[in-house]
């Protein structure tokens, strides 16, 4: 399966839709560029950076908590709100906001922004109780027959099929019921595709109750009732199912073994078009997807179609609390149009200089590491892995979450949206996105994080992360940008050569490249951070004993290549440029201005009760340990801070792998 490393995936997972965002609180709404605007701007990062360190705390002693130890003040970590703060969150509710201006303008300056404008509109326009509105609920389900529990005995059941009507609801809306299909690479040869069988697991949190029963569908008390507890029964035995391996099958044995169950052939051909037809099949979970065709074959077909339909309708449906409703479109809204609210909101802000600042900043850093692979630097690398290493690394590409590439006209040019119907406009744009699919690449998730992606060998950047002048800017110090840019992008490209990717190839193929000495060294090393971010203490308990040091390695080595970066830039400029390299108000040299630019990069503040939880599921160490882990093992922090050889940040033994 695609193997993807999120920078900051739990984040990601974590961060729930924002609380009430306002418009009159971003310092950054308009573009400032007047001397004085430039001073006031410098000034307020000053204050900021100010604002979360704590100076009384020794560098030497615990870096992060004199970079970050008053972030929590500014930002605190909420049991009902934001379980966890940090800077890429930060940055994310940034681009909400914009995004947030975007949808409720009433001026759009393209037609896909006045089509993501009407389709926000339309969706606020829903009124449960508009009997045009139950209507189009029940034209959705008329499509696929008719709900057993609305007519009852009229229902005519010899002509229902469940698997077919789920093949046919997914080759057409990309709704995924019950079970579903999925074509990804193969990873033992990135040229080869290969067809995936789900059972979908997930079957907890649906938006259908009794009351929305009677609510859409003037059920009565008891029918609802009847028809929720059927529906409820139904869920519990299909997610019952126990868990197994995964098998690859050829498709007419498959045929054979659950030709009472369903006509794999005929199911898969309606998916993906009888000239699609693989010969191969892979069930990544049999055992579980037994069940669930066991579980539906001995299910009334009243119950299985009911089942169906009601999940198709929870796309279509409300699912916001009173009050809250454009709090909820907002989000839906970015939901529907994915990748196309990224480039929309980016459009809005974006600076060609920028971006060729991040891939000015890439050239140095991925220049500077091949320098090093070609050097003695790493000389526990056979010469013969070294090869392969620069060969991967020039191989490696980086590229901005824009879409400008991405032919939107193509997608949504012909998708008409109206402002009056929602139901309508989002089945326009499942179809839209489900036919662009089928075509060319899947359309994928919105994200705020840089991520580097072992099955592609690059890396992406979204374009949240070029809001002008959260990470860095012209009016700051360069040190910043190469202690959060700089930073990112070599922590990123480093995933090309951690544990995990040593099995990927410079064509991102499956294919291990590292000869069995230089694994060997490899390992030795990799073993120093597993036993030195284990004891670490973390909301009372060890950082987990994690034979995976992707993350570690990563952060280890991205710090010092940025840092190298820095220097380098640094030793070619004038003594006036250098001169700029201080801040205002803030007794730290360029250097040191680019390790508190790094910590307060990761600074974050998470709600005690969540900290262990967080430990265990999250592969990145939690920001304070990220910070003290890399920075003790680098010997030039403790020489910039002047810390002494017995200082905590300072150990004799410093465990390296780039
Ligand atoms: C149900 O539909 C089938 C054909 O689709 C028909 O032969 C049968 O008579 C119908 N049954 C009832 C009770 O209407
Ligand atoms: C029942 O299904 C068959 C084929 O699956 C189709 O030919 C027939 O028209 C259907 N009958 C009704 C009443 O929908
Ligand atoms: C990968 O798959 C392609 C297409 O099926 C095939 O031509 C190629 O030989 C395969 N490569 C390897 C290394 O198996
Ligand atoms: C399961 O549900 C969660 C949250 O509702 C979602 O993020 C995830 O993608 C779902 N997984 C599947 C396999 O549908
Ligand atoms: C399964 O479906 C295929 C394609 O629709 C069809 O050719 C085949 O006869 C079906 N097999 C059975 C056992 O019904
Ligand atoms: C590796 O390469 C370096 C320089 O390119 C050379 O000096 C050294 O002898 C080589 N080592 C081996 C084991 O071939
Ligand atoms: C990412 O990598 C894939 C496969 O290696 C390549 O086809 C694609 O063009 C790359 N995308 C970008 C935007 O660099
Ligand atoms: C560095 O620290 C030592 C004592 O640990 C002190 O003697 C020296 O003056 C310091 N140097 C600077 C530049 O602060
Ligand atoms: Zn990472």
């Amino acid at each position: 399966m695609t193997s993807r490393v999120l920078w900051l995936c739990l984040f990601v997972a974590i961060v729930p839709i924002m609380a009430q965002p306002s418009d009159e609180n971003d310092p950054f709404a308009d573009d400032l560029t007047s001397e004085y605007a430039k001073r006031i701007i410098h000034q307020a990062k000053v204050a900021d950076i100010k604002a979360m360190m704590r100076p009384e705390i020794s560098p030497c002693d615990d870096f992060y908590t004199h970079a970050c130890g008053n972030w929590h003040r500014h930002n605190p970590a909420q049991l009902y709100g934001d379980i966890q703060t940090s800077t890429f969150q930060r940055i994310s509710k940034g681009f909400d906001r914009r995004w947030l201006r975007l949808i409720r303008s009433n001026e759009p300056k393209s037609e896909l922004e006045k089509k993501i404008q009407h389709f926000y509109q339309s969706c606020n326009l829903v009124d449960r109780n508009d009997v045009h509105y139950k209507l189009a609920l029940e034209n959705v389900i008329q499509e696929y027959g008719a709900l057993p529990a609305l007519i009852g005995a009229q229902w005519n059941s010899s002509n229902f099929s469940w698997w077919r009507t789920v093949a046919q609801i997914q080759q057409k809306y990309g709704k995924e019921i019950i079970l579903a299909l999925e074509i990804t690479p193969d990873t033992q040869n990135n040229s080869k595709k290969f067809v995936y069988l789900k059972a979908n697991t997930n079957f907890s949190d649906s938006p259908v109750t009794a009351s929305d029963l009677q609510q859409y569908f003037g059920l009565s008390a008891s029918v609802a009732r009847q028809t929720a507890q059927e529906l409820s029964d139904l869920k519990k035995s299909l997610a019952s199912g126990v868990h197994g391996t995964g098998s690859l099958n050829f498709l007419d044995e498959l045929q054979e073994k659950y030709s009472n169950y369903l006509n794999f052939t005929e199911f898969l051909s309606l998916i993906l078009g009888e000239e699609n037809i693989p010969d191969l099949l892979c069930l990544p979970d049999e055992e579980f997807i037994n069940n669930v065709l066991l579980t539906m074959h001995s299910t009334p077909s009243a119950t299985q179609a009911n089942f169906i339909m009601l999940t198709l309708l929870e796309e279509y449906l409300i699912d916001a609390k009173a009050g809250d409703m454009s709090t909820w479109c907002t989000e839906n809204t970015k939901k529907y149009f994915s990748q196309v609210a990224e480039h929309a909101v980016y459009e809005r802000y974006r600076s060609a200089a920028a971006e060729s600042e991040v891939f000015n900043i890439w050239e140095q850093i991925r220049g500077l590491f091949r320098q090093q692979l070609m050097g003695d630097k790493f000389n526990w690398i056979s010469n013969a892995t070294r090869t392969l290493a620069i060969v991967k690394l020039d191989r490696m590409q980086l590229h901005i979450n824009s879409y400008d590439t991405e032919n939107i006209e193509e997608i949504f040019g012909a998708v008409t949206i109206d402002r009056t119907n929602y139901v309508k406009n989002v089945q326009k744009l499942l179809i839209a996105k489900i036919s662009r699919s089928r075509i060319n690449e899947p359309i994928k998730d919105f994200s705020y994080v840089p991520f580097y992606n072992n099955a592609e060998n690059n890396i992406t950047i979204p374009v949240a992360q070029l809001q002008p002048r959260y990470l860095w800017g012209d009016q700051y110090p360069e040190a910043l940008k190469y202690a959060t840019l700089g930073y990112v992008i070599a922590h990123e490209m480093l995933h090309g050569f951690d544990d995990s990717a040593k099995e990927y190839d410079a064509a991102a193929s499956k294919a291990p490249w590292w000869d069995t000495k230089s694994r060997y060294e490899f390992d030795k090393r990799r073993k120093c951070f597993q036993a030195q971010y284990h004891k670490y203490q973390y909301g009372g308990l060890p950082l987990p004993n994690r034979e995976k040091q992707s993350e570690n390695i990563a952060d280890n080595g991205g710090v010092k290549l940025a840092y190298a970066a820095y220097q380098l830039w640094l030793g070619k400029q004038t003594e006036e440029v250098r001169q700029r390299e201080t801040m205002e108000g803030l007794s730290l040299n360029g250097r040191q201005l680019f390790f508190v630019g790094y910590a307060q990069l990761l600074c974050d503040d998470v709600q005690s009760l969540f900290k262990t939880g967080i430990a265990k599921t999250d592969s990145h160490a939690p920001s304070k340990y990220r910070v003290i882990g890399s920075l003790s093992n680098f010997q030039e922090f403790s020489w910039v801070f002047n810390c002494s050889q017995s200082a905590l940040m300072n150990p004799e033994y410093k465990c390296a792998i780039y």
